[in-house]
């Protein structure tokens, strides 16, 4: 269903010498928007905003970012009161329907996962076509993407309860197919998920049990690691949720969509910054090269950037990369590592990045990724592992969206114009002739 919008008023834009209004519609919070949908119908121009910097591509009602003052909004609550008071599913039913769940409604969705999680036993030979080495995203986005190979009975997005079983298969299966293509990278046997461990144990039971020993789940490692998840599970329409939405525009199916927003979130300048700000911190090696770095990172002719800083939207601290800094330090404590050597670069960059000029003038503060590289290796990933556990986190985001789009009557096939400066005739000469 459509969002019921609340117009306020018009815009006006004159077109050679011809004025045109525009309706005005106030969000419930945030920037009101232009509606510019029919301006091509009317006045037979295009606009124009290269990476979509000031474009709303849709009306949504899961997430809100307020860039200028680092608040992140799950349907209305404040991302640091859900990390503090539930876990990632409940905070997955919440993007999912709207509403936490109650008591009832939370056991039945954590049951609904938890038996969802295993994998069709013949999926497991796609990893086997991959060489070893081959990067655990390269490895997730295929597999994903062979979903749709398996599960055939929730593939049909015109039916609800397909949606809702698809839905809950990805949730349940992203953790058991990241963690198998980890195992396969390493060589070892893959780990059955067990029923009797929650979400985040069980993702960390599959990544590092192996069969010779018993597997002890450490809690507080295992609760930092399900916050992580919560902090990464959605933030509205960031380049791979927009990657999700355009491609289910199209009505392929889920598990397609999935695997594209996966592709699009590898990108360094994406859901590969975790990776890339963990390889810059492990290049930059101690505080006294800093300096060297940031210089670089300031040099426009030097493609650096400063991986781990920097955002579309936020324009003060990413209020994810304050509870990332936070947990940081709890895990490291936890694990005697205190006086991590990476950590104390991370935070002397920090430093030194907030008090000089060029990243207060263009207002480049620590993201998501600046903090998250640091816990991930303390809980024992491996760099290439940093983006497959933020696809997993953010698979419940995706499919929220997606999920929202489908049911909004007013979403139809993406077909965005260009600006277009490419020849306007060219006589065809035989190529004997050329
Ligand atoms: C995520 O959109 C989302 O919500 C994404 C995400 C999510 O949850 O889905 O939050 C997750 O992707 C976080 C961002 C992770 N990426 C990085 O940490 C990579 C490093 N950051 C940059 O690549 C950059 O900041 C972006 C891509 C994040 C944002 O780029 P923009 O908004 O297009 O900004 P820009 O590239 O136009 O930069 C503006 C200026 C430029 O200088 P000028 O051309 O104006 O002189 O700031 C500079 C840039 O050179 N700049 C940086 C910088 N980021 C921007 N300079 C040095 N180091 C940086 N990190």
């Amino acid at each position: 269903m459509a969002v019921k919008k609340n117009e306020t008023g018009t815009a006006q834009i004159e077109i050679n010498g011809t004025k045109y209004d525009l309706p005005i519609y106030k969000p419930s919070i945030g920037p009101e928007v232009v509606d510019i949908s029919k301006l091509y119908a009317q006045a037979n121009v295009f606009t124009y905003d290269p990476g979509f910097t000031s474009t709303a591509n849709c009306s949504s009602t899961i997430t809100y970012v307020d860039g200028e003052n680092g608040i992140l909004l799950y349907r209305g609550y404040k991302i640091d009161e859900l990390v503090e008071n539930t876990d990632f599913l409940e905070v997955s039913y919440l993007l999912l329907n709207g509403e936490l769940p109650n008591k009832k409604e939370k056991e039945e969705f954590d049951n609904a996962v938890t038996y969802h999680s295993m994998l069709h036993e013949q999926m497991t030979r796609f990893y086997q076509g991959f060489r070893r080495d081959a990067h655990p995203m390269a490895i997730t986005c295929g597999v994903i993407g062979a979903l749709s190979a398996f599960y055939h009975d929730s593939t049909d997005i015109s039916d609800a309860h397909q949606r809702m079983v698809a839905t809950r298969r990805l949730i349940a299966k992203m953790p058991t197919i990241a963690a198998m293509a980890y195992k396969y990278t390493l060589g070892q046997p893959f780990v059955y998920p067990r029923n009797d461990l929650d979400y985040a144990s069980n993702f960390m039971h599959m990544c590092f049990s192996v069969p010779p020993e018993e597997y002890k789940v450490n809690e507080i490692l295992s609760s930092a690691l399900d916050k992580v998840f919560i902090l990464h599970a959605d933030h509205e329409q960031n380049a791979s949720t927009s990657t999700v939405r355009l491609a289910g525009s199209s009505g392929a199916n889920p598990f397609a969509c999935i695997a594209a927003g996966v592709a699009s979130l590898w990108g360094p300048a994406h859901g590969g910054a975790n990776e890339a700000a963990l390889n810059m911190l492990d290049e930059i090696q101690t505080p006294d090269n800093i300096t060297k770095f940031i210089k670089k990172a300031k040099d426009s002719s030097d493609p650096f950037r400063l991986m781990g800083f920097g955002h579309r939207v936020y324009k003060s601290y990413d209020p994810r990369a304050k509870i990332m800094q936070k947990t940081c330090h709890e895990v490291l404590d936890a694990l005697g590592l205190k006086d991590d050597p990476l950590l104390k670069v991370a935070m002397e960059l920090e430093k030194i990045a907030l008090e000089d000029p060029y990243f207060v003038e263009k207002k480049l503060y620590p993201n998501v990724d600046f903090y998250s590289g640091i816990i991930l290796r303390a809980l024992g990933f491996p760099k290439d592992m940093f983006t497959v556990l933020f696809a997993l986190a953010r698979t419940v985001g995706w499919i929220s969206q997606w999920n929202e789009m489908i049911e909004d009557s007013e979403q139809r096939i993406g077909r965005p114009r260009q600006l277009y400066m490419g020849n306007a005739s060219k006589e065809f000469i035989k190529i004997e002739d050329r």
